[in-house]
């Protein structure tokens, strides 16, 4: 039987980290997996995360199971700052923790489907794991263009999707930080977004991964916000991977925007009945580690300053390129200046992607993207030369 199966390719983006640990020369540089780095190249524990992580270590009486739903404290305790004051859906609102960013989009495309919805509209570019994950859950995937040549958002093919999309359609959006292009909305976007949405009343899944990586916690949301104001239902996926370091821990969590309250459990139930089925509970280490440091005023004051050190540090990081503009003709990099988060993609061939990583050990995604994050003070001039060499021929 298992003979039957045919040989996959092992995920690209995944397969990278391996070949740029293989690569022997001291120069090389990592823009592929999309982690934050330090100046000095290092992906630390956050320090906030770190002393929270002792404190389970020492008062943690009992690791016995939980439940489907996982740390509510933690799903709560993210709350706040995901939705704000969240006067437009209280009461209709609930949550519950899943396994990374990924369990979340998971669980959110299963539940819209046991709903009903057969299609889902994907802006491409995407994350990879995206149309993956779509084709995996059993929906149809139906792609329409997230940006233009310019380096902005295509916010008229979006808006068109959603007034020619079907009553059983839904729609995944990237809340911030758009991956892979850095790419996102405008706040004018959103706001003419938002109104088609719950003008054609399609079901919005908004993915969101990077949250406080591009313009701020409250800035990077403003969207998000926007949509769940208006939209009668939503459904939205969130990661604490990137946000609070906390990677291979697996962090996520999945929050259900229900037309009415009355409506609420139901909803809930199904999204327990499927995370059960799925993965019965969360790993609970790295959410309890996240309850733990925003129900104490001194850690969350030291994850805010983290958090804000990042943020600054992968602005300048683009500042320098964007200023580079001129080094490289043909890739837009002045364009990179104006967008968000990890990612930025560059408009490579094949052949130059591979050049850059044979000839100068720079690695990045066959797609052109970079993580911007992989840069730094010591490495980003012989990144721009690099790029100067395989654009001149
Ligand atoms: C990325 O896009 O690099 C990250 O989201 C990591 C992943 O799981 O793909």
């Amino acid at each position: 039987m298992l003979d039957q199966l045919e040989a996959q390719a092992p995920d690209a983006l995944l397969a990278l980290i391996k070949m740029y640990a293989q690569d022997p020369r001291d120069d090389k540089i990592d823009l592929g997996v999309g982690v934050y780095r330090t100046n000095d190249g290092a992906t630390p524990v956050f320090r906030s995360i770190k002393a929270a992580e002792q404190r389970l270590v020492d008062t943690q009486d009992s690791k016995s199971y939980l439940g489907p739903e996982g740390d509510t404290g933690f799903v709560d305790a993210m709350k706040p700052y995901l939705f704000g004051d969240d006067a437009g859906i209280r009461g209709r609102l609930e949550g519950m923790q899943t396994p990374g960013g990924t369990g979340a989009v998971r669980l959110a495309v299963a539940l819209a489907k046991a709903a009903g919805v057969t299609r889902v509209h994907l802006g491409v570019p995407s994350w990879p794991n995206h149309a993956q994950i779509l084709r995996d859950v059993g929906v149809e995937t139906v792609t329409f263009r997230h940006a233009r040549a310019n380096g902005t958002a295509d916010t008229d093919a979006l808006l068109e999707t959603i007034a020619n999309a079907r009553e059983t359609d839904a729609i995944l959006l990237h809340g911030c930080c758009h991956n892979p292009t850095g790419i996102d909305y405008t706040a004018d976007d959103w706001g003419r977004i938002a109104k088609a949405l719950a003008d054609k009343g399609i079901l919005p899944i908004l993915d969101v991964a990077y949250h406080g990586l591009g313009q701020g916690l409250e800035e990077d949301v403003a969207g998000v916000r926007t949509v769940l104001v208006k939209v009668p239902e939503a459904l939205v996926a969130y990661s604490c991977d990137k946000n609070f370091g906390l990677y291979r821990d697996r962090v996520g969590a999945f929050y259900m925007v229900a037309r009415s309250s009355s409506g609420l459990p139901a909803i809930v139930s199904n999204a327990n009945a499927l995370a059960r089925a799925n993965w019965s509970m969360p790993p609970d280490h790295g959410g309890a580690a996240v309850r733990t440091v925003l129900c104490d005023e001194g850690l969350t004051t030291q994850w805010l300053e983290e958090l804000d050190e990042m943020r600054a540090r992968m602005r300048r990081v683009r500042e320098r390129l964007a200023a580079a503009d001129n080094e490289a003709p043909g890739l837009n990099l002045a364009m990179l200046g104006e967008q968000n988060g990890l990612f930025a993609m560059l408009p490579l061939s094949k052949d130059q992607i591979v050049k850059l990583r044979e000839d100068h050990g720079i690695y990045m995604a066959g797609s052109g993207r970079i993580n911007v994050a992989g840069l730094h003070a010591g490495n980003t001039d012989q990144f721009i030369a690099a790029l100067a060499d395989v654009t001149r021929q």
